[in-house]
């Protein structure tokens, strides 16, 4: 079953069925002004954190799914009756009517048509204000005139999520509403910068700000008394729980449109009175839209592809890179699953993000990588979940709140290593030498930055210490300890070590040594640390194990009954160079064959179901679910990695395609999530729900998939001074293309693949001259470049 298709000339998903019985998520805003909506306009927004700065209200979790949300209804004043653009949350019977959304980048537009009535309503949040604009057009499309009244509606959030959530006795009596000049207030009195407004481009009919009133006794957003009568209160009230709600009545001749549009911004009335007048041009509203039509096209155009697969094509030109996008931005904090319990930067994830978007954002990579830099101790490992502005010179404000306030913990002892994962800052390394390659800024390495516990030291230092730290936190084996966790939040082994961080560390070391060897420093003391790794216990005859606990006991061994094998160290134990040859081809034979389902590759086999708190959490978590034998999607792309570093590329891109949310499209039934973004996990083959995915969006599998479909299947890879060109594709494709822009010019690859080989090029032609190597070109050019794959 599907619910909806991809529209690629519009680069747009359209849900053309919109009772779908999970969300369809999508995310606004690029700067400091954020939301997240659904297929239905359901969701919220959010000013810099949904944790400490929301602006509308959300039930997370609830009944009805996913309310509140922007709403706007339409009544027909001769009738009475009404309806809700967005379908919900009035839900009018789908039989008499036309309802449609859809999720663009960076926007929603919601379409309805019924009872003669034609409406959108357009959502976004430009990319160079911080306003959320909803641009309503109605159209009467019956052949008689219409006496239509067109109401708005959200509901403010207090700002502080627990506030909302709890304490009422204080934060019900600290908010408040008023109406002026167009433009609703609301204030939360005790906060310094605690102001909204909504206004429009139009002057109101009528206003409610208090929410009970418009919604009046015992009714919800499904049918408010304001509505049904057809008039507002004109309601406003200091203390209380408010929404905004404008009225504005219109008379359609057959064939008249009306266009409405309704604001909502971050500051006082005064800000709200500048925006109205401003956004009553709408030639203003629609070159802000242009612009962000604009912003999104100037990433694509960073890398775009033509290959004998559609979905891939989609994938990679659209929505992949997208998700990468509002990940990066919005690292894991604001969606409909982290609803805003947690603000900052998760250290491993932050350093995956960077890792794989420096070439469509560079700026935000780098600041990434800088707050990385100030979220890391002088003992070489990351604060593992940190908010970047603990370590700003200059402090915002404090706010005075009789509440909670967060704060940077006081550590007082940075050598207790209790709370520290073994994995998180090695991400660091590949991701400062991505960033390298990509832009060529190799005066990073000396820029200074303090450490999270004091003093200061260059890029370059920083990198030192995060190997240093992994080094010297090997066990009685010679792996990296486990530390609290690796990459599995859930397998904690104990305080014993983990094989996944020790190839994680010899992959830090091959991307350390690849840069002191460009750039001529002596590397000689990385060597002999890579080769300290090289003769550990880690085989287990057909695979890789997965770990030590602190008894000595080891995990993920053909001797085990659950959790035999683990797709995360064997991975890693070709992705990061360290396994080669026949050792390397049977491992990755070894997940194939116990860890590949028709939805993707299972995290570990078989699920666990005996708690045994030695191994970790996982072994309380339902099998098949998460990090307990689910396709965790963030680390499937590491195999596609490992594959094509073999030279596997039908078995990459069949990991690729089992993947992808697109090739799902018409099993909605099972996938039960949106088909345009990679979820968190798919539920794995020892739970009753196989194939249904979870928690879209806000995941490492965004930038992954991205990262090792473009690096390694398509291989297009930057290097320090040339462009790599080292596809592994499926025999069968004859050829595709790819354009890339590097160091400001432009790279238009032709590939071709006359033998039918996965692997291999065998000649390069570069602007027509034959090469081995292709250089960076001036800023400006472009560059005709043709490979030819075959034996060499
Ligand atoms: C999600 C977390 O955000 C990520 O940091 C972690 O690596 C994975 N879960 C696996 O546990």
């Amino acid at each position: 079953m599907r619910y909806g298709y991809f529209d690629n000339k519009n680069k747009e998903y359209v849900i053309d069925k919109i009772d779908v019985p999970f969300s369809m998520t999508n995310y606004l805003g690029v700067n400091k002004l954020g939301a997240v909506l659904n297929h239905t306009a359901g969701g919220y927004s959010f000013y810099k954190t949904p944790q400490y700065h929301r602006i509308t209200r959300f039930r997370p979790n609830g009944v009805p799914m996913d309310v509140p949300g922007r709403y706007i209804y339409i009544r027909d004043n001769d009738s009475g009756d009404y309806f809700s653009v967005s379908w919900r949350p009035v839900g009018k019977n789908l039989a008499n009517a036309n309802y449609v959304c859809r999720h663009g980048l960076g926007y929603s537009i919601y379409e309805c048509e019924r009872d003669g009535v034609k409406a959108s309503q357009t959502q976004f949040i430009p990319p160079g204000d911080e306003v959320e604009l909803w641009d309503v057009k109605i159209k009467n499309v019956g052949g008689a005139a219409k006496n239509l009244s067109v109401f708005s509606y959200l509901e403010f959030s207090f700002h502080h999520i627990d506030m909302d959530n709890q304490n009422f006795q204080m934060s019900l009596y600290a908010s408040g509403s008023s109406y002026d000049a167009g433009v609703i207030e609301y204030d939360l009195f005790y906060e310094e910068f605690g102001y909204q407004y909504f206004t429009s481009n139009f002057w109101p009919d009528g206003h409610d700000c208090v929410r009970d009133v418009f919604l009046g006794d015992y009714r919800t957003e499904a049918n408010p008394a304001a509505v049904e009568r057809g008039a507002c209160f004109g309601s406003a009230r200091l203390t209380g729980n408010h929404c905004a709600s404008l009225q504005k009545n219109i008379t359609l001749a057959p064939g008249e449109e009306a266009r409405l549009v309704f604001i909502l911004g971050q500051g006082k009335r005064s800000d709200g009175v500048s925006a109205k007048s401003k956004y009553s041009d709408l030639k203003t509203v629609d070159g802000a839209f242009l612009d962000l039509k604009k912003y999104w096209e100037s990433k694509l155009k960073t890398f775009q592809i033509k290959t004998p697969d559609e979905g891939m094509n989609t994938s990679i030109n659209i929505w992949n890179l997208y998700q990468a996008e509002v990940n990066i931005n919005f690292s894991r904090f604001a969606s409909f699953i982290e609803v805003g319990g947690r603000t900052g930067l998760g250290y491993r994830d932050t350093a995956q993000d960077a890792m794989c978007v420096p070439h469509s954002a560079p700026e935000t990579a780098r600041r990434r990588l800088t707050e990385l830099l100030r979220g890391l101790t002088d003992k070489g490992y990351g604060l593992h979940l940190f908010d970047p502005a603990w370590f700003d010179k200059v402090k915002a404000k404090p706010f005075k709140s009789p509440t909670v306030v967060p704060e940077k913990p006081v550590i007082l002892d940075y050598d207790d290593l209790t709370d520290v994962c073994s994995d998180d800052a090695l991400w660091l390394i590949p991701a400062i030498v991505e960033y390298i390659k990509e832009t060529g800024e190799f005066g990073f390495l000396g820029e200074t930055f303090s450490y999270a516990n004091g003093g200061e030291g260059t890029v370059f230092e920083h990198m030192e210490k995060i190997i240093g730290f992994s080094n010297k936190e090997r066990g009685r084996n010679g792996l990296c300890k486990g530390l609290r966790a690796d990459w599995n939040d859930c397998l904690n082994l104990g305080g014993g070590e983990s094989v996944m961080t020790t190839f994680l560390f010899y992959w830090a070391l091959e991307n350390f040594i690849e840069l002191l060897d460009y750039l001529q420093i002596d590397y000689d003391k990385y060597t002999q640390i890579k080769n300290s790794l090289n003769n550990l216990d880690v085989w287990d005859g057909e695979w890789y194990i997965r770990g030590i606990t602190h008894n000595n006991k080891k995990i993920g061994t053909k001797a085990d009954a659950e959790g035999k094998i683990h797709l995360e160290s064997n991975a890693w134990a070709v992705a990061s160079g360290y396994a080669g040859g026949e050792r390397a081809q049977k491992t990755l034979d070894s997940i194939e064959k116990h860890l590949f389902t028709q939805y993707g590759i299972l995290l570990n086999a078989p699920s666990y179901t005996a708690p045994d708190d030695d191994i970790g959490f996982v072994t309380r978590v339902y099998p098949g679910v998460k990090e307990n034998g689910s396709v965790f999607s963030h680390s499937n792309p590491w195999a596609w990695v490992a594959e094509c570093k073999m030279g596997n590329g039908e078995r990459a891109k069949k990991y690729y395609d089992a993947l992808l949310g697109y090739n799902q499209n018409d099993i909605m039934e099972t996938r039960l999530a949106e088909p345009y973004s990679y979820c968190q996990f798919v539920m794995g083959r020892d739970h009753t729900a196989q194939g249904a995915a979870r928690h879209p969006f806000m995941t490492g599998s965004a930038g992954w998939a991205y990262y090792a479909a473009t690096k390694y299947i398509l291989g297009a890879r930057p290097g320090f001074d040339s462009f790599v060109i080292d596809p592994c594709v499926p025999r069968d494709w004859k050829s595709f293309s790819m354009t890339k822009t590097w160091r400001g010019a432009v790279y238009e690859i032709e590939v071709f693949n006359p033998d039918g080989v996965s692997k291999g090029v065998a000649k390069i032609i570069s602007n027509g001259c034959e090469t081995k190597k292709i250089p960076v070109y001036e800023k400006g050019s472009v560059n005709k470049i043709q490979v030819y794959m075959g034996a060499l």
